[in-house]
């Protein structure tokens, strides 16, 4: 508690899910936040939900990759509370695709939108962090593809990529004036896993993925070497750490949240030694909402 406390903190992105549960990590611990989302309804149910636990929270409607709309939030944020000195983003679109039938569209539409949410909230915050002498913390949410290659996920892979390294360039244009700029990194996150979880661990087939069928869950958790998936709540643990003073001498780094997926020697595959099984992980389930235990994902009886 208190880790935030004074501060006010502008989160892109922030829908129930990974933003959400990230912005009432970061009002729990004292931050005044802005909830920023593009769908009105989204920005809306977070920060009635902050709001309803106590915490300090506004909301905002608008697009991160829109210049006039990012300047606003930041101007609206410092109207009402004074201040600025924290930028959490993760906005933008998502599209997959095998590289043989990228429609160049949908392509500049995915590559353009994280690293142009990154540039306008990176740029913008700062602008007004270096005029009110505020050494702020920008952070950028990626995914383990902005790391590797990942099949039929160019543009996504591309974008990701982009934003890690507008990330890091920030962090050394902003150095001189204390702002720091990080990233963190989370693979897969459990809860967009539990309905194909439960389905494969029933059928026992553990099917491929339609859109990616070089892996499948099963394979997934078995190369992980905590032998789980991350959850919204690790994430909003990660972002919480970096928006603090606990982090200020820390910039330009990213922060893997994957369980050692991204560290360990490729050819590894641990499940195979610790015999993680996705049967026993699907009965474990427990469902969170914003970091928030909700009791079982998957009721008694309803077994894989
Ligand atoms: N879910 C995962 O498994 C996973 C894994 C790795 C990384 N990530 C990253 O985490 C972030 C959040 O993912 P999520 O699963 O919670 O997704 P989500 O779709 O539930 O939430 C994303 C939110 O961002 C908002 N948004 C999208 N474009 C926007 C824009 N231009 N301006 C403002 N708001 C915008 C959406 O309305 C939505 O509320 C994304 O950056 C995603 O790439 C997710």
């Amino acid at each position: 508690m208190d880790r935030l406390k004074g501060k006010s903190a502008l989160v892109f992105g922030a829908g129930p899910n990974i933003g959400g549960t990230i912005a009432w990590f970061m009002a729990r611990e004292g931050a005044h936040v802005l909830v920023c989302d593009i769908n009105e309804a989204a920005a809306k149910e977070t920060c009635e939900f902050i709001r309803q636990k106590g915490g300090m929270a506004d909301q905002f409607t608008g697009d991160a990759t829109n210049e006039a709309q990012v300047k606003s939030a930041v101007e609206q944020l410092v109207l009402l509370t004074g201040r600025i000195d924290i930028v959490m983003n993760m906005a933008g679109k998502v599209h997959w695709s095998s590289v043989l039938d990228m429609d160049i569209d949908q392509w500049r539409e995915a590559v353009l939108s994280f690293p142009t949410a990154g540039l306008l909230t990176t740029q913008h915050a700062a602008r007004r962090m270096i005029e009110l002498g505020i050494e702020g913390s920008i952070i950028h949410l990626l995914s383990t593809t902005a790391h590797f290659g990942q099949s039929e996920a160019a543009a996504y892979a591309t974008a990701k990529a982009g934003l890690l390294n507008l990330a890091r360039s920030a962090a050394m244009d902003l150095a001189e004036y204390g702002i720091r700029v990080n990233t963190v990194t989370p693979c897969s996150v459990e809860h967009q896993l539990w309905t194909r979880m439960k389905s494969e661990a029933e059928s026992g087939t553990f099917e491929r993925v339609k859109a990616r069928p070089q892996y499948s869950r099963d394979d997934y958790l078995k190369s992980i070497p905590l032998g789980r998936f991350p959850r919204a709540s690790d994430i909003a643990w990660a972002s919480v750490f970096l928006a603090s003073d606990e982090s200020s001498c820390i910039t330009g780094v990213d922060i893997p949240v994957d369980g050692g997926l991204r560290h360990k020697y490729p050819t590894w595959r641990p499940g195979d030694i610790s015999g993680v099984n996705i049967q026993d992980y699907v009965r474990k389930l427990r469902r969170l909402e914003y970091g928030e235990d909700k009791g079982p994902v998957f009721p008694e009886g309803d077994k894989p």
